[in-house]
């Protein structure tokens, strides 16, 4: 995937607001937030999709510059985690937005629900994660945080009954939200697992982040009507799609399948999600300012839009 240059100047994002939505999704509804985020996984984890190293000068400093460039461009949404590179992401994102004022902006980050102890996974205390928290603040410059999420991959029952139960991680959360911290919750996710439905349904959170694109769709089948997106879009909760661009997946296996093939899927990838009625927000990990100019871009260009309605309808019409 090169970097192309672009010699025009690009406009900034117009029209392209998770707020679109907002007569359904509380969470984004007191501003305009950007239809696309930053997303800070490339940010941080070192050779994280491309070669990188969060604490190499070259590599820090563009992504410093494309986050002012997101900024100048319009995008004011910025999700970044604990441990993308062990807070090195939200050094970044502080730096890269250090000075702009915290109305401006939604900045999103999360906690990690587990440690690691020997070889085995264990329950954070909530005391460890309200410590996690407060690191973050201090990383990202910022007196709060607008939204935490939980940053899951796949939850187990044992995981699920630790985040809600009394005197747990989601309470620790609360607890900080209350105190002015933190001023949503969220979880993020990576497909269709057990903890989900139980997330969606306590009404504890306000956003759910779950990896949505062309390449994983069960969150949202159009022709049967089902899958979470459809379910948290019930329950008013916001909708962050994370790994837009499939995190390079799609693109490597177009170079195992067809090596020669040179066309550029990114913008239909992007479109793509864009396109689902769903989501509010599309994440993008974005590592220099040209690759934020082209992501406005195409973000702006909403006849690349589709309808993943038409897509998903199998059956053929009358000859
Ligand atoms: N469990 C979780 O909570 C979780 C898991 C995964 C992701 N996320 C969130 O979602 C965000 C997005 O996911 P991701 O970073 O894994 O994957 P992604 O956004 O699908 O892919 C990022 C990669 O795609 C490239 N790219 C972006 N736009 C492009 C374009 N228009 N043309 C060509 N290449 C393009 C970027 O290249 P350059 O680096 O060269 O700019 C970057 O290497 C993350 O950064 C993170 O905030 C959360």
């Amino acid at each position: 995937m090169d970097i192309v240059e672009r010699e025009c100047e690009v406009e900034a994002l117009k029209n392209c607001y998770a707020s679109d939505r907002s007569e359904f999704v509380a969470v984004y509804d007191r501003r305009k937030v950007s239809k696309i985020g930053f997303g800070g996984a490339t940010a941080g984890i070192p050779n994280y999709v491309h070669a990188f190293d969060p604490h190499k000068e070259e590599d820090r400093r563009g992504v410093v510059e494309a986050i002012k460039e997101a900024y100048k461009l319009g995008i004011n949404y910025f999700d970044t985690a604990e441990a993308y590179g062990e807070g090195a992401s939200e050094s970044i994102f502080g730096e890269g937005l250090d000075g702009i004022p915290s109305e401006e902006l939604f900045i999103a980050s999360k906690v990690a629900h587990t440690k690691d102890e020997g070889d085995k996974k264990v329950i954070r205390s909530g005391a460890e994660v309200r410590q996690s928290i407060e690191n973050s603040l201090k990383r990202l410059r910022r007196d709060y945080i607008d939204l935490i999420q939980i940053h899951g991959t796949y939850y187990s029952e044992d995981m699920v009954a630790a985040i809600l139960e009394k005197g747990g991680i989601a309470e620790a959360i609360e607890k900080a939200k209350e105190e002015g911290l933190v001023r949503h919750i969220g979880f993020s996710i990576e497909s269709q697992n057990v903890g989900l439905d139980r997330f969606l349904e306590c009404g504890r959170f306000d956003v759910m982040q779950i990896q949505y694109n062309l390449l994983f769709q069960h969150p949202y089948d159009p022709y049967f009507k089902i899958g979470s997106l459809y379910k948290a879009s019930e329950y008013g909760i916001g909708v962050a799609a994370m790994r837009t661009v499939t995190s390079g997946i799609f693109q490597k296996w177009i170079k195992l399948v067809n090596p020669e093939n040179t066309f550029d899927y990114n913008p239909a990838l992007v479109q793509f999600v864009l396109s689902c009625p769903c989501v509010d927000v599309a994440l993008l990990g974005m590592r220099s300012a040209a690759r934020v100019r082209q992501n406005v871009e195409i973000c702006n260009d909403l006849s690349g839009r589709i309808s993943i309605h038409d897509l998903h309808y199998r059956i053929a019409p009358p000859e």
